[in-house]
């Protein structure tokens, strides 16, 4: 983390503390950067303060100490028009930011603000609909949604004003695991593609080795690691101190090892490793027919 000059770090939260009025203190001292086009995940079990830093770092709730700069600028420099021209936000509850009565009408609210022709404006909506497979929600009355719908055209409306960030609080929370998926390759491609810088709050675990570059976990307010998906499934002590838990694939994959004295070289974080290392250990003389993966 050492060489990058202040300005290059889109997000810069320093020494951040917030004590809600009624007294509870939910976050502590906390450092939290990340780079232009960077990948995060904020990773913590209920209650850790996920959606309160969220909320600090989106201009909602203002931190008590410490600072929090967005592309070099301080936060409270920044018009809320500004700012969220610059940062598409996605809150935990949905309502929160649903209030238009059609699917239609609520994603055309942004970009119409903006001004845009209605042709682009249309062509946006969807665009920004088919992203999130919710194309057949279009015309329907929002209070009408699942919840799971109502997230996705929250993270719809996010979209359609073609932000340069993106901050999510739980974006697959209550989705099904079709749905999850689909968020998160959709996520994983406007980050690659487009470079657009995501940070996502998250409690679960099992997706993110595959899409993010780092992971800051929370406990009761602090940090307390941050690292590579690798650096912080390895450390299964303060995955447990944490509240958290390996993803599935890895659990398996560590109890084998552990517990069977399996010989697998480090510790697989997807499905795909996983198949890769298992099958390293299977004899040629077990392979019945094809190995496609081994004759490559
Ligand atoms: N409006 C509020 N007033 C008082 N305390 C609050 C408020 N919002 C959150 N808290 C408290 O602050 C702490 C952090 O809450 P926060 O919602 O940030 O956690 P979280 O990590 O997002 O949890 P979850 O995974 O359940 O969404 C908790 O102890 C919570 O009870
Ligand atoms: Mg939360």
């Amino acid at each position: 983390m050492t060489g990058v000059r202040d300005g290059e770090w889109a997000v810069k939260a320093e020494g951040v503390s917030f004590v809600y009025p009624e007294g509870t203190k939910a976050l502590d001292g906390v450092d939290f950067r990340v780079r232009k086009g960077e990948f995060v995940a904020v990773l913590a079990s209920n209650g850790s303060g996920k959606s309160t830093l969220i909320k600090v770092l989106t201009g909602l709730l203002q931190a008590k100490k410490g600072t929090v700069r967005i592309s070099g600028r301080d936060i409270r420099e920044y018009s809320s028009k500004a700012l969220y021209q610059e940062i598409g936000v996605v809150f935990q509850d949905p309502d929160d930011q649903l209030f238009c009565a059609s699917v239609e009408e609520d994603v055309a609210f942004g970009p119409r603000n903006l001004g845009l022709p209605e042709a682009e404006v249309r062509n946006r909506v969807s665009t920004a609909l088919e992203a999130v497979g919710a194309i057949g929600l279009r015309n329907r009355a929002v209070h009408h949604l699942s919840f799971g719908e109502k997230k996705r055209v929250a993270v719809a409306g996010v979209l359609a004003m073609e932000p340069s960030a993106l901050i999510l609080d739980e974006a697959t929370a209550g989705l099904d695991p079709a749905g999850e998926a689909l968020m998160m390759r959709l996520l994983h491609r406007l980050n690659r593609e487009r470079g657009i810088m995501v940070i996502l709050a998250t409690h679960s675990v099992d997706l993110l080795p595959l899409f993010a570059d780092r992971i800051c976990v929370l406990q009761r307010g602090k940090v307390l690691k941050e690292g590579t998906a690798e650096a912080i499934f390895c450390d299964h002590e303060m995955i447990e101190r944490a509240g958290l838990r390996l993803p599935y694939i890895s659990g398996l994959l560590h109890d084998l090892k552990q517990y069977d004295g399996v010989p697998i070289e480090g510790l697989p974080l997807t499905v795909g490793d996983a198949r890769k290392r298992l099958l390293e250990l299977i004899p040629e003389a077990l392979i019945v027919g094809k190995c496609l993966w081994r004759d490559k």
